[in-house]
């Protein structure tokens, strides 16, 4: 888990998110994916205080760590310690030296955490040495790794297009041109939920949507034995499994897969020996994930309706950190990792900035937007929130 915090003030625009994001890929290329790492960005000021303060040197510097644990190679999952970084020293290195302010301090982070790790080029010529070879290569690792990095796929959830169909039981707006819109407009896959009440889509929808869809069909479902049998038939891209209520407007919480092990197990069995994926829909809880991998899960998403609906910044925050932190640790034990629910134009883009989420479901939002100016429109406005951080 990264502790990322700024006191920084100055003119220089540093995005925490793609900070925190960096950091982890660091934490994760030196195998230290479950600890802890404390990040702060602050002043020449605020450094110059703690170099006075913990190392008798009253003056600015642009890293200083401050290690946890005494050993070298310390164990995975601990607390590792701190990297306060300087953004006007590195600021001012990064101009002297022709780089960007990002990669500088992407260096200093490099730098301090391997401090964290052990290392000291202060003990030795030898151990400065191994310092900063350890350095280059997970800089150039990084380097790699954000090459690599595909951003997340926009899935759009079409039930809502279906639901004002049935509100007058006609046969228009129809789901299945409406995936064609979106399909056009660049998502990357097509949701849609086949509940045995059958409210919104009907059995015709995802059997036209089955020869029509060219991108992915998601079929989202509860574990009933009818809709099983239909998923069998039906054959689609993956399937996402999720609670089914009567009497709820919209899927409220997650799956309790801890719960019910043995039922849901099954059910990815059999679709699995069907070459159909499964994901299973939970709250960001630890044991959820536990579960999700005992009974063979390939993907896990991630519900986000408590991150979206939170009332202040500071619930946000912390079901932000929530979700994160599920994804993390989903990804890190082998899941493939979706998200989805309430996501909206302003709550989308953190959770698509998180190097963990392969897929992003979204329905309500983006239909909302569609009604006003058009679902071209809204669907390219959408891929925009999720793609917006690389730019
Ligand atoms: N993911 C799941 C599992 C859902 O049940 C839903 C709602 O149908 C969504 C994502 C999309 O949520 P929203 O319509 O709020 O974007």
């Amino acid at each position: 888990m990264i502790l990322l915090r700024s006191e920084y003030t100055g003119s220089h625009h540093i995005s925490l998110n793609r900070l925190r994001k960096t950091a982890a890929a660091v934490l994760r290329l030196c195998g230290h994916t479950s600890s802890e790492l404390s990040i702060l960005l602050t002043t020449d000021a605020g450094i110059q205080a703690l170099n006075a303060k913990y190392r008798q040197k009253d003056r600015p510097t642009n890293v200083l760590s401050f290690p946890m644990q005494e050993e070298t190679n310390p164990p995975a999952g601990v607390m590792l310690g701190d990297v306060v970084i300087s953004v006007d020293t590195a600021a001012a290195e990064a101009g002297e030296r022709g780089r960007t302010l990002r990669r500088h301090i992407n260096r200093l982070l490099i730098h301090g955490l391997v401090h964290l790790l052990g290392l000291d080029h202060e003990r030795s010529e030898h151990e400065a040495a191994v310092m900063a070879a350890r350095e280059r290569e997970l800089l150039q690792k990084l380097q790699e790794y954000e090459r690599k990095k595909p951003m997340p796929i926009l899935a759009i959830n079409i039930d809502h297009v279906a639901t004002l169909r049935q509100a007058r039981c006609i046969n228009e707006p129809d789901p299945v041109l409406a995936a064609g819109i979106c399909e056009l407009a660049g998502a990357s896959g097509i949701v849609a939920h086949l509940r045995e009440d059958r409210r919104h889509m009907q059995d015709r929808d995802l059997r036209l949507l089955r020869q029509t869809v060219k991108t992915k069909l998601n079929l989202e479902m509860g574990a009933a034995e009818e809709i099983i049998n239909i998923a069998l038939d039906l054959h689609p891209d993956m399937v996402t499994l999720v609670p089914e209520n009567r009497q709820e407007l919209t899927t409220e919480g997650g799956l309790d897969v801890a719960g019910q092990l043995d039922k849901l197990g099954l059910v990815i069995e059999r679709l699995t020996n069907e070459q159909i994926p499964v994901s299973l829909f939970i709250d960001p809880e630890p044991k959820q994930i536990a579960a999700a991998l005992e009974i063979n899960a390939t993907f896990v998403e991630i519900h986000t309706g408590r991150y979206c609906d939170a009332v202040n910044a500071g619930e946000r925050e912390r079901e932000f950190e929530m979700v994160a932190a599920a994804a993390e640790q989903a990804y890190s034990q082998g899941l493939r990792v979706n998200a989805g629910h309430g996501l909206n134009y302003q709550t989308t883009a953190r959770v698509a900035a998180l190097d963990t989420i392969e897929e992003l479901s979204i329905g309500h939002a983006v239909m909302a937007r569609a009604i006003m100016v058009g679902m071209d429109q809204a669907v390219r406005e959408m891929l925009q929130q999720v793609r917006g951080i690389y730019s």
